[in-house]
């Protein structure tokens, strides 16, 4: 594997998909590195939708467009639907804690596990924040009450290039005490 840092640089929102089909086993790769993600109290409050048919893809794809935005969904070979779960607590905790107290922060986690798995295995992402969740649900039998946590669009990148990070500088962002 690339050095870690590189791998996060090089992990970048993909606007320029080439329309090519994702292969199952790499979007398993990226499933089982969500799986792997770090939850509070191990309660894991997440599932997994992962879309690959060639006649739903683009039918989710229109679900990331409201408003005319996200065009280049047209061109993503899958999406991944991530959904919050309940948290499984030790029966000691569930006395104390919420069961999704955590879900918020563990729910980025696996998302953020998804998207550096495909750039490792030279994959592009995106991650849609706007969409019709209740046509999703529906197009995937997914139940209407259930929470949707984030919309992944996966593809091959149509370019290599990367962009440089706008990001805050450290020294912006970081205290040392
Ligand atoms: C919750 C969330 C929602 C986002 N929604 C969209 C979106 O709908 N369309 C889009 O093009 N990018 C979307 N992005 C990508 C961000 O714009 C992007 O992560 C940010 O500008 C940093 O750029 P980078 O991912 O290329 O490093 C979203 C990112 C997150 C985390």
């Amino acid at each position: 594997m690339s050095d870690f840092l590189d791998l996060c640089a090089r992990r970048q929102s993909c606007r320029n998909f080439s329309g090519k089909p994702v292969e199952r086993e790499k979007l398993t790769k990226c499933l089982e590195a969500a799986r792997l993600a770090p939850s509070g109290c191990n309660s894991q409050p997440w599932s997994f939708v992962a879309v690959n048919d060639p006649k739903i893809v683009p039918q989710v794809a229109k679900c990331g467009q409201p408003m005319n935005i996200n065009g280049f969904l047209d061109k993503a070979g899958a999406f991944i639907v991530v959904l919050e779960e309940h948290g499984v607590l030790m029966p000691a905790l569930r006395k104390m804690l919420d069961s999704q107290i955590f879900a918020k922060g563990d729910l980025g986690a696996a998302v953020e596990h998804i998207c550096l798995e495909a750039t490792d295995l030279n994959l592009g992402t995106c991650i849609i924040g706007l969409y019709d969740r209740e046509t999703i649900a529906k197009l995937l039998e997914i139940p209407q009450e259930k929470q949707f946590a984030g919309l992944i669009a996966v593809g091959y990148p149509a370019s290599e290039d990367i962009r440089p990070k706008d990001r805050k500088p450290l020294d912006q962002i970081v205290r040392y005490v």
